[in-house]
């Protein structure tokens, strides 16, 4: 093995540059000679060749850094396969760039989206090891994703300062986390931080619940409220739509989630005062958690381990206390969502937590 690549693709998170470090000193360590090429952008550098020999001093003092030296773009993965009107066909291009570089391997950082093109390139032929990085934990197959215990510290920090000033105004307030799809940033932290209300996609609610809610913890003297909304939550009617139906409805109501909503919902069915704070991508920005920096140093170096024996066409992932790897194939494109029944849902509800559903 003389030369790999490595690109970040997706959204950012905590814990690629320390990632991408694991990898790279692991194998500079094992392999004194070998050549990493750093491809800019994700998957827009691998089309356009845009890429440039890495030196090892480039993975110094990175560990606790945020966001990716590599840069990172969305590249749907649903596009791959279409040529759009640049005439650019990404997978050809795609396999000439990693012709060209005479890669061995290709390192590849992201989310769901990111594993499904890792898959799709692996089915061309090319060595493909991924990595699981998302804020969202959403990838199949791995305990945790990098970037996840993070982001949970981060939100939790926010609910925690929301309290006092929840309680001084004695005031509903709804703290709308990131997860469009998947419920778990939003379920840990607020749990963590004590939401009394966890709204997630996975568990549709019902405005009435929350309203009664809010009503019997008026009757016991409660005097605030703490609401945890991901950004993908949503109602029983809206769950009742196609993805397009609600998406549609939403564009027509001017309203990209339903924190707002759900805000003037409750104030209308109980007079109660609200607010809504979004923390958006802050939770993803800056330093990695210690756990995290762990996380980030255990994957990289397992991946470059990978390489080094062979093995290909995998995604790292953590099981229990163990680093492992899942074929491509079998993880690829399969959301991990939070089950009703997870015994994170129970320990919430068994505190108390109103999830609306029920
Ligand atoms: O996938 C990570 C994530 O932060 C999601 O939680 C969120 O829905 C999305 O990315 C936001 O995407 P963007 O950074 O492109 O606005």
């Amino acid at each position: 093995m003389k030369t790999v690549g490595i690109l970040t693709s997706g959204g950012d998170c905590p814990g690629l540059n320390a990632t991408i470090r694991g990898v790279a000193k692991a194998l500079y360590e094992a392999r004194p000679d070998i050549s990493i090429i750093g491809i800019r952008d994700g998957f827009y550098g691998l089309i356009h060749g845009e890429c440039e020999k890495m030196k090892p001093s480039d993975f110094s003092e990175i560990l606790t850094r945020g966001g990716t030296i590599l840069g990172t773009s969305r590249q749907p993965h649903k596009k791959m396969q279409k040529i759009e009107a640049d005439h650019i066909d990404k997978i050809a291009s795609m396999k000439k760039t990693y012709a060209d570089l005479k890669l061995d391997c290709l390192f590849i950082l992201g989310g769901n989206g990111t594993h499904k093109t890792a898959n799709l390139l692996r089915s061309e032929g090319l060595n493909i090891i991924g990595l699981p990085k998302t804020i969202d934990n959403d990838i199949f197959g791995t305990d945790y994703t990098f970037g996840f215990h993070t982001a949970v510290d981060i939100a939790t920090e926010v609910i925690d300062r929301i309290h006092t000033t929840a309680a001084s105004h004695k005031r509903v307030m709804l703290i709308e986390i990131m997860g469009n799809k998947a419920g778990w940033l939003t379920l840990y932290s607020g749990v963590a931080g004590g939401a009394d209300i966890i709204l997630i996609p996975e568990l549709p609610f019902e405005p009435d619940n929350i309203a009664k809610a809010l009503e019997k913890r008026e009757r016991k003297s409660r005097p605030y409220t703490i609401i945890a909304v991901a950004e993908g939550a949503m109602d029983a009617d809206e769950a009742r739509l196609k993805k397009k139906e609600r998406t549609l409805m939403r564009l027509e109501r001017g309203e990209a989630t339903a924190t707002n909503r759900i805000a003037a919902g409750i104030h209308e069915r109980t007079g109660f005062d609200t607010r809504v704070v979004i923390p958006g991508h802050i939770v993803r920005g800056g330093s990695p958690s210690a756990y995290d920096r762990v996380l980030a140093t255990r994957f990289g170096t397992y991946a470059a381990s990978l390489a080094i024996k062979g093995v290909f066409g995998v995604a790292v992932a953590l099981k229990g206390d163990m680093v492992t790897h899942n074929k491509l194939e079998d993880i690829a494109g399969i959301p991990k969502l939070v089950p009703p029944e997870h015994q994170m849902v129970a320990v919430a509800r068994e505190t108390g937590v109103i999830f609306g559903d029920n």
